[in-house]
């Protein structure tokens, strides 16, 4: 449960809707045209992935190595910023996303300031990388660029999330956990952060789970649903928002966000 003395969260018009890693099944993902086009879909809020390149520079890019989305071989953690300046981020989606370059963290909040946007950051950790290190370098940069209405930051790192919030208080930087499943220990886990929300695989909640947390006062997030009829029934259980690479297909299903769950 939440202790009132916690410092309180900012006041997040959380949508029902976010679109995973922009808007992911129409554009190549964690790109900015990808943020574009979930902007003019009408979609307010995005989840993107953050990394470090070799040169410590923060990027916006899911995998550890270049091979899935871009026209490139090697992984990230030994580029640097002028070899992934070279890449082609959009072909491998569609002819018509070619040239499309991998965004810095830099680039991607300009656009998500240009665009009056919001975010929810994961910082993507992988093997062998630092949670820490991505933490020390993306957090003041969220900071500086957003507001905290405006933004979530979350990770699957635990050691990630602890510094994030060694950086600042739960006013500030609203902190959501991610989990592959809900674990027996979520709600101290949840404590020890002062956690704004939890972020589950769908697939793998329960409605006993889901009502714990919402009952613990906690938002609840699950990516990532793209079949709004199979998803229904999670809204009953009190889930607060879906994360879709294709949030459009769950027009005039999902509840309206002030709408009180069963
Ligand atoms: O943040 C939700 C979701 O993006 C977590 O998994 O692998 O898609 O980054 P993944
Ligand atoms: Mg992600």
């Amino acid at each position: 449960m939440r202790s009132p003395d916690m410092p309180t969260h900012p006041d997040i018009a959380l949508p029902r809707l976010i679109a995973h890693r922009g808007l992911s099944a129409h554009a190549p993902e964690n790109t900015l045209v990808a943020v574009r086009a979930a902007h003019e879909a009408g979609f307010q809020w995005v989840e993107l992935d953050v990394q470090l390149l070799g040169d410590g520079t923060p990027v916006i890019w899911h995998d550890a190595t270049l091979m899935r989305c871009s026209d490139g071989h090697g992984r990230l953690a030994t580029l640097d910023l002028a070899a992934v300046r070279k890449l082609d981020v959009g072909g491998w989606f569609g002819d018509g996303f070619r040239g499309e370059c991998m965004a810095t963290l830099s680039d991607m909040l300009e656009l998500l300031v240009e665009l009056d946007m919001s975010v929810n950051m994961e910082l993507k950790v992988t093997s062998r990388r630092s949670g820490t290190e991505l933490a020390e370098v993306v957090v003041p940069r969220l900071l500086r660029a957003l507001p905290p209405e405006r933004l979530i930051l979350s990770s699957f790192d635990q050691p990630a999330l602890n510094h994030a919030r060694t950086l600042a208080d739960a006013s500030l930087l609203p902190i959501g956990v991610l989990t592959e499943s809900v674990p027996e220990k979520w709600c101290s886990r949840c404590e020890a952060l002062n956690a704004y929300s939890i972020h589950t695989d769908w697939t793998r909640l329960t409605a006993r789970r889901a009502r714990e947390i919402k009952a613990a006062g906690y938002h609840l997030l699950c990516y990532t649903p793209n079949d709004p009829m199979a998803f229904a029934n999670r809204w009953t259980w009190g889930v607060d928002s879906a994360i879709s690479d294709d949030p459009a297909l769950f027009a005039g299903i999902a509840p309206p966000p002030d709408q009180a769950q069963a």
